[in-house]
């Protein structure tokens, strides 16, 4: 499909870049750009060369700036609330999509741009980057997951303090709360981030989706369940033909060559 506010490529190595692209407006979401992510997340669901996925802003200065507040004063709350629930769906799917998702977040990533990146498996992050969710200064809270996801992230004060107070964070910051995995220069950002999500797309798929799985379904349980959980996708990978390809590949002091199958 033709999209008007997301640029989205399949590379050869197996990674799908999709960009916001709307830096006149710092990225922000409207219905139609989460529309066109929904439709993006089907093609990345469906096509097998697609390993590895990297979500990222257009421009050096937004990843997303939020939602797009130009939409607000059209909303009544009922349509606010399908806003809302319209996007938690499309996070909901980005976070449960079988494949690693990696944000590389180039600029101002607040309030529906962090809840997009909080979505995603990590994040990556610009030394340049901001984060935060600032929708207290408009009189709403976030709602695209945002108070959740960031309490589950960096604990309940912290995330209760940033949604309180509105108040941005620096990179540095967000990486020694633990919202952010790396930083890079921004001028490296993107190059380092595809390089990461390159690696990714050779391993094994069948334990790269059993390791999202069981992290994402078990942290919410309690620990002996969420073992358990472990233990039977421990065993699923053993039955894979990456295990075996693996484990052989060591003992023959080679590379392993993944496929991503299962024994038959
Ligand atoms: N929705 C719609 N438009 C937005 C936007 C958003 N969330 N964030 C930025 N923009 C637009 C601005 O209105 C401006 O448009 P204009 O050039 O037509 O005036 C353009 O993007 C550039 O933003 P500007 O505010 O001029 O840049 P800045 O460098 O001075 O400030 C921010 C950058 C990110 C600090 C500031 O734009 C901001 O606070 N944005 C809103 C963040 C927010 O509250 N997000 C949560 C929404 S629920």
């Amino acid at each position: 499909m033709a999209y008007e506010n997301i640029l989205f490529e399949v590379r050869d190595d197996g990674v799908a870049v999709l960009t916001i692209n709307r830096p006149k407006s710092l990225n922000a979401l409207n219905p139609q750009t989460l529309e066109e992510i929904d439709k993006a997340l089907d093609e990345v669901e469906q096509n097998d060369k697609i390993k590895v996925l990297v979500i990222t802003g257009a421009g050096d200065k937004a990843f997303v700036a939020g939602a797009d507040i130009t939409e607000f004063p059209k909303m009544n709350s009922l349509q606010a609330y399908k806003f809302a629930e319209k996007g938690q769906n499309v996070f909901f799917r980005l976070e449960q999509l079988p494949k690693p998702v990696i944000a590389c977040v180039n600029g101002f990533a607040l309030g529906g741009g962090c809840e997009l990146a909080m979505s995603c498996d990590f994040i990556y992050a610009s030394d340049k980057a901001k984060f935060g969710q600032p929708e207290i200064n408009l009189g709403i809270i976030p709602g695209f997951g945002g108070t959740q996801r960031l309490a589950r992230l960096v604990g309940r004060a912290k995330a209760k303090e940033l949604c309180m107070t509105g108040e941005m964070i620096s990179a540095e910051e967000a990486k020694n709360i633990g919202l952010v995995a790396k930083i890079f220069p921004a001028e490296s950002l993107l190059e380092e981030t595809l390089k990461m999500a390159s690696a990714l797309a050779q391993k094994s798929q069948v334990a790269l989706r059993a390791i999202k799985r069981v992290i994402d379904e078990g942290v919410g349980s309690d620990l002996r369940s969420a073992c358990l959980l472990e233990a039977n996708a421990f065993a699923l990978t053993f039955a894979s033909s990456d295990a075996r390809e693996g484990v052989q590949a060591f003992l023959e002091k080679r590379k392993p060559n993944f496929k991503g199958g299962y024994d038959s």
